[in-house]
């Protein structure tokens, strides 16, 4: 009957939904882990995680990013990782609020001064993320741009 399509063509509908819902949230080549985005903790400038932006081995593929957001650039750049790693990144701001955005991905997270904010993603394959700004910052704001490169 008519009703039982119309019945399947919704269920159809709903599973594509939740299927492009689930592809959008993984992205090409990376998954969050956890929901840890945007969590923030306190911090001062001169605490030494940020006085030394890096990259640090923490773990057999484990990492933790130490990135800085400044008008009109980010520390580290590039933020080089290995394919097959779990990154933490901790990222804060030295002056007014930025982003920091993986183009192409759901890494998309505030970074405001005073404040980290953390995220942990799986980086799978190699590939290069350009990373943007996404808060207006000032003049440059549209320049504002870096790079994960994944190796
Ligand atoms: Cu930094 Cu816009």
């Amino acid at each position: 009957t008519y009703e039982k399509l119309w019945l399947i063509a919704a269920m159809v509908l709903i599973v594509g939904f939740i299927a492009t819902i689930t592809y959008g949230s993984v992205g090409l080549g990376i998954t969050m882990v956890g929901d840890q985005q945007d969590t923030v903790e306190p911090t001062e400038l001169d605490d030494e995680r940020f006085s030394d932006p890096r990259v640090a081995q923490v773990g057999e593929n484990e990492y933790e990013a130490y990135v800085t957001a400044q008008m009109f650039s980010f520390q580290p750049d590039p933020i080089e990782v290995p394919e097959d790693s779990e990154v933490t990144f901790y990222v804060t701001s030295r002056d007014v609020i930025h982003s920091f955005s993986l183009v192409g991905t759901n890494v998309n997270t505030m970074v405001i001064p005073g404040e980290v904010a953390e995220m942990t993603v799986e980086f799978d394959e190699p590939q290069d993320y350009g990373v943007v700004c996404n808060e207006y910052c000032g003049p440059n704001h549209h320049n504002m741009e870096g790079m994960v490169h994944v190796v």
